[in-house]
């Protein structure tokens, strides 16, 4: 067999290539092996240049057509040329400490200041090593629930990649830029973008420096745009601004490489002969994706009052529950603001959800400090939250109520789910970042009260 590497493990400049669209039927094949897709047929006798197929189902064979997810992969060598799985216990130490839960969780608003980088941490880590868990719900053994991580990581996967059996990972860059190699091919994630990698789906993150960022894991189903109803066809997220990756391989043989799987909620590893990026070209619709934040067409109130933060969804993965997700993917980008005779900052609100809100860049309006980049905040199901006391103030004594733009160069966003989520004891005591004054942001709040005067 000749040596062929096409994918560096090195930083690369080269502009990448993408494919638009989400949930595409797509094709693609290494340009240096022209005629690599099987014409006519999936699984033939012989694959054209001695390639194997491989098929990646991610979901069932009989699932209805619209939500049918597979693809084929034409590969060097096929996925089971691997040694029996191990615990990870030693490479992921803390990542697996910090999976336990805290019980009880308390109900009261949480706040976090930034999540520490690795140099705080004393750790040179990579992606894996830096994921820590912050809370979670449900049970990957019955499918169905979702967790919320925090990774920081300084260290790039040499000679390894991870994937997930328990579901997709829903990956928001907070600093420093993604490098990702999949089996379908490279991509480039920076700050302001966020990527999909679905369940069963093998990945590498490297970069050039330090990075952190915030991971939604859902177990039940896979992300999908959300319904438009009367808004039409076009807005939100549109489905052109979805981005999957051209095929790219590497062919090393006789290499040591290490593959770490996420299964029942466990952590193993195990290893092979060659590279698993060894992919030469692939189609259909089931593949990593990435979308640009600032693509998101934003709808909102054009007369009077407050809609409903879901009007900003990006994603969402729904529950069987008509209307209640298991988890949505909310942001609140820059734009205008011109509802008349409105509170027009976010109301306070009690809810059936949970509110996981993390800041990528910039100052989020309902909160005029303590809410911090790389920070964030957990609103448990039926706890009260809000603007504090200065937002408010300053919201509802504005005047005149003038056209105004919000959240220029800042970026928020919101993991809201229909379940109950419970931290980690790493979310409550180990992280060290747990904001005990949060609850003060509302205690001056002063009564307004004045009977007598409508
Ligand atoms: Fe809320």
């Amino acid at each position: 067999m000749t040596e062929y590497v096409k994918i560096s493990t090195s930083a690369e400049s080269e502009e990448l290539k993408y494919m638009s669209g989400f949930g595409n039927h797509f094709e693609s094949e290494h340009p240096e092996f022209p005629g690599s897709l099987p014409k006519g047929q999936n699984n033939p006798q012989r694959c054209p240049y001695g390639l194997y197929a491989e098929q990646l189902s991610g979901s069932a064979f009989t699932a209805p057509r619209v939500n049918n997810k597979r693809s084929y992969l034409y590969r060097v060598r096929p996925s089971v040329m691997h040694y029996p799985f191990q615990r990870a216990d030693e490479e992921l130490e803390d990542l697996i400490a910090s999976i336990e839960e805290k019980e009880p969780t308390p109900p009261t608003q949480l706040r976090w200041k930034p999540f520490k980088l690795p140099e705080k941490c004393g750790n040179n880590q990579n992606f894996v090593q830096g994921l820590r868990r912050v809370c979670g719900a449900g049970d990957p053994k019955t499918r169905s629930g979702a967790c919320v991580y925090i990774y920081s990581f300084n260290q790039p996967m040499i000679d390894s990649a991870f994937y997930n059996s328990d579901g997709d990972f829903l990956i928001v860059p907070q600093m420093g830029i993604l490098k990702i190699t999949t089996e379908f091919g490279k991509m480039e994630v920076r700050p302001n973008e966020i990527v999909v990698i679905q369940m069963g789906m093998k990945f590498r993150v490297d970069s050039e420096g330090t990075c952190r960022g915030y991971v939604l894991e859902v177990f039940d189903d896979h992300f999908a745009l959300p319904d438009l109803g009367p808004i039409g066809s076009n807005g939100l997220a549109n489905p052109q601004d979805f981005m999957s990756p051209v095929a790219a391989f590497e062919d090393v043989p006789n290499a040591h490489f290490e593959v770490f799987n996420k299964f029942q909620g466990h952590f193993f590893k195990t290893h092979q002969d060659h590279s698993c990026f060894n992919v030469v070209a692939w189609r259909g619709n089931y593949s990593p994706f990435k979308y640009d934040l600032s693509r998101f067409c934003v709808i909102n109130s054009v007369s009077f009052d407050h809609i409903d933060p879901s009007i900003f969804t990006v994603l969402t993965c729904q529950s069987n529950r008509v209307g209640a997700a298991i988890a949505d993917f909310v942001i609140f980008p820059p734009r205008w603001a011109v509802a008349e005779n409105t509170f027009r900052p976010p109301y306070y609100h009690r809810n059936c959800m949970s509110e996981f809100m993390g800041l990528i860049h910039g100052a989020y309006e309902a909160k005029g400090d303590g809410f911090q980049p790389g920070g964030a905040s957990l609103h448990s199901m039926m706890t009260a939250h809000g603007p504090d006391a200065g937002c408010f103030e300053a919201a509802s004594s504005q005047s005149p109520l003038l056209p105004q733009r919000v959240a220029d160069d800042t970026m928020s966003f919101m993991f809201e789910s229909s379940l109950s989520m419970s931290c980690t004891q790493w979310a409550l005591d180990t992280c060290e970042v747990l904001d005990q004054n949060y609850y003060k942001c509302w205690q001056s709040l002063k009564s307004h009260f004045t009977p007598g005067q409508i």
